[in-house]
């Protein structure tokens, strides 16, 4: 393990709850009860840098969905899994492990695969170009989904994907709904991609961009929508600061 932190799979996943939370400093943001707060949206309109901020200013969990759909993919293209296959899908899905480990530098948790850190690896563009493909496996969905609603039994979490405030929590307490302009969504991922591959072109982030978008809207079993009851963040024109302040502002006015 890279980070010898916590690792704890999703079967002892109030005990990591626990853990975490006790390492952080109370703030005044805490509301009296635990709530779950849900964060959907586009690729790359920054729901993860919104999700990790909200979790640190509230003491709560911080969950990446689109880290375990990544994952899955990753395994699936190191092993040539044939994910059009339900047969092969299930059989895979059996020798998946998925766990959560906090990263003490960075304050986060990583993403682990079998007892691998493949926090770095699932970001590459070559894991973009095939995860919403697999993400709209209906076995793989119920894989993913069934976890992701394990850790949030005892509330007090923040997760971030596209179908979370429709399909994995639909009554969470704060749902939030995000969006940005393409062209400044395209710039952000762009650099981020570049910092690890200077060989990355402006056109290769938009066309995966685009392309992910249109799958993760159009796939059958719980497409990316905004759900009724969720509000819309649009931070195109936001500093990372404005966005807090105005989700820390939803935060406060929910019951
Ligand atoms: O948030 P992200 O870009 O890391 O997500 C990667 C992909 O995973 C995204 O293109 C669609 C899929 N995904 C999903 O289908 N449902 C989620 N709840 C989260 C991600």
């Amino acid at each position: 393990m890279g980070t010898g932190g916590v690792k704890e799979s999703y079967h002892n996943w109030n005990f990591f709850c626990t853990f975490v939370t006790r390492n952080y400093a109370d703030t005044d943001m805490e509301p009296k009860k635990k709530i779950i707060i849900t964060i959907d949206g586009w690729s790359s309109c920054g729901k993860s840098t919104l999700a990790k901020q909200l979790a640190r200013e509230l003491n709560y969990v911080y969950i990446d969905s689109g880290a375990m759909y990544r994952a899955i993919t990753l395994y699936f293209l190191r092993n040539h899994i044939d994910w059009t296959s339900h047969d092969a899908v299930q059989k895979a899905l059996k020798k998946i492990k998925l766990e959560f480990e906090s990263n003490h530098k960075s304050g986060h948790t990583d993403m682990c695969l079998n007892g691998e850190n493949v926090e770095y690896v699932i970001r590459d563009l070559v894991i973009a170009e095939k995860v919403s493909e697999v993400a709209a496996v209906k076995e793989v969905r119920e894989f993913a989904v069934a976890q992701q609603q394990a850790m949030g039994k005892e509330k007090g979490i923040v997760m971030d994907g596209r179908d979370i405030g429709t399909t994995v929590f639909p009554d969470a307490e704060l749902k939030i709904f995000m969006t940005a302009d393409e062209a400044i969504r395209v710039q952000r991922r762009f650099k981020e991609l570049f910092q690890k591959n200077p060989n990355i072109t402006l056109e290769e982030v938009k066309a995966n961009l685009e392309m992910r978008d249109y799958i993760d809207s159009h796939r059958e079993v719980s497409p990316l929508r905004q759900a009724q009851d969720a509000i819309v963040l649009d931070n195109s024109r936001l500093t990372m600061k404005q966005q807090l302040e105005i989700a820390k502002g939803w935060v406060k006015e929910t019951p």
